[in-house]
């Protein structure tokens, strides 16, 4: 399927994000790269070349430019639902039933409209399973009209032909969640899960929709984790490998996270598959980098991108800086569509919301038997949880 190609400029502290729509790639420009693009409303052969980017140009400029972090979200993970059509064992929002606060759909798309406003470049729209609310369709347009990258993480049950045909159009990338082979992803989604999710698959690939396979690792899964990660790696599909977060239906399930030395034995299990070029077998503390961006950036680019370059909308429009810090009882920043994502980002960047956050992390790494993080939901968790 073509799609128009389109690059989003976000005016920064710096000079600007430049994002491209439809890889998802991003890159940062300085002050007179910015002016440049603007007023050429495109690349030169140039920047071209260096970025590997190209097409027409949609530039943002927010009202407020902080000099001390990005002027808005890159992403916003909007959880449209609670309800899910599985009742998986380790599910960090114990999604199953819809609340009775959801937005409706005109908030819904207000927000949306509220989100490109502000600078946000993607909403990965998620859940609760996003593919059960009947106005997905209609989100998934509204955010294409405005040139938002959209993705969907989804468990991908749904995902008939009939249903991805329809919105096949408005969707870049779809997150397919598989938690091992068969036998293993069937215990913790349910029966018959595993070969609905390996058709719905292969129906979003039929229609050109990249495809990334999330995969959340746990201590009585290792095995199947490997062998997950060679099977998809045979077929050229990405697969993100998520550790295990304590939290919602896994609130007890600490056993099953790992330590320091299981992520070590897992790295040696998928060496072939981490040293691809490609880059395809991705994953937490599997083969972390030094992150180089193309500029220097007058502030420190961490990579958990909460409340830094990523905000998540639970159903009911409260504003947490992560999913997984809203089930940990992180307290709300702000509620959409009532006040302005702008306004909402203003006030968390001028609080101490993250810096309190942040204090947690110094404990957890002296303490935890897992490896060093900067996820202040791990840290979180090891603050409220007894650690096995
Ligand atoms: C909550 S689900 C929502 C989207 C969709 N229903 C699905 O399953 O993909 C989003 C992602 O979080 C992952 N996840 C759920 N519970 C988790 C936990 N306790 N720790 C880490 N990841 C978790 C899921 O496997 C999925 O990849
Ligand atoms: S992980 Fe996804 S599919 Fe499973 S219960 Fe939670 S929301 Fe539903």
């Amino acid at each position: 399927m073509t799609r128009k190609k389109v690059l989003k400029l976000r005016r920064e502290c710096f000079g600007g994000t430049i994002f491209d729509i439809t890889s998802g790639r991003r890159a940062y420009v300085d002050r007179t790269e910015f002016e440049r693009i603007k007023c050429h409303r495109g690349l030169d052969a140039h920047l071209m070349a260096e970025l590997g980017m190209n097409g027409s140009i949609d530039v943002t400029t927010p009202a407020w430019i902080p000099d001390f972090n990005f002027s808005a979200p890159d992403t916003v993970f909007f959880e449209v639902t609670r309800a899910c059509n599985l009742r998986c064992s380790h599910c960090l929002n114990a999604s199953g039933v819809r609340s009775m606060d959801e937005l409706t759909q005109k908030q819904r798309l207000s927000m949306i409209d509220d989100l490109a406003e502000t600078g946000v470049q993607e909403i990965r729209f998620t859940g609760g399973e996003p593919m059960i609310l009947d106005g997905l369709g209609e989100l998934l347009a509204r955010a294409t009209a405005l040139n938002l990258r959209t993705s969907m993480g989804t468990n991908a049950v749904l995902a008939t032909e009939k249903n991805v045909h329809r919105f096949a159009r408005f969707l870049h990338m779809a997150i397919v969640s598989i938690d091992g082979m068969e036998d293993r992803h069937d215990s913790i989604r349910g029966r018959g899960a595993f070969r609905r999710t390996m058709a719905g698959m292969e129906n979003f690939l039929s229609y050109s929709i990249k495809v990334r396979v999330n995969t959340v690792i746990m201590r009585s899964g290792i095995h199947d984790t490997v062998a997950l990660a060679e099977h998809l790696y045979n077929r050229g599909i990405p697969l993100f490998v998520r550790r295990l977060v304590p939290s919602g239906r896994a609130t007890d399930m600490l056993s099953e996270v790992l330590n320091k030395e299981e992520y070590e034995q897992v790295c040696v299990q998928l060496k072939p598959y981490l040293a691809d070029p490609r880059g395809l077998t991705q994953g937490h503390y599997l083969n972390e980098r030094a992150l180089e961006t193309r500029i220097r950036l007058p502030f420190r680019r961490s990579s958990c991108s909460a409340g830094h370059r990523g905000m998540v909308t639970l159903p009911n429009g409260n504003m947490q800086t992560c999913g997984f810090l809203g089930s940990l009882g992180e307290p709300s920043v702000g509620k959409v569509p009532d006040e302005s994502l702008a306004t909402i980002w203003k006030r968390l960047l001028v609080s101490n919301h993250i810096a309190s956050l942040e204090d947690n992390l110094a404990i957890h790494n002296q303490y935890s038997t897992g490896p060093s993080t900067n996820c202040l939901a791990i840290a979180l968790s090891s603050r409220i949880c007894t650690p096995p």
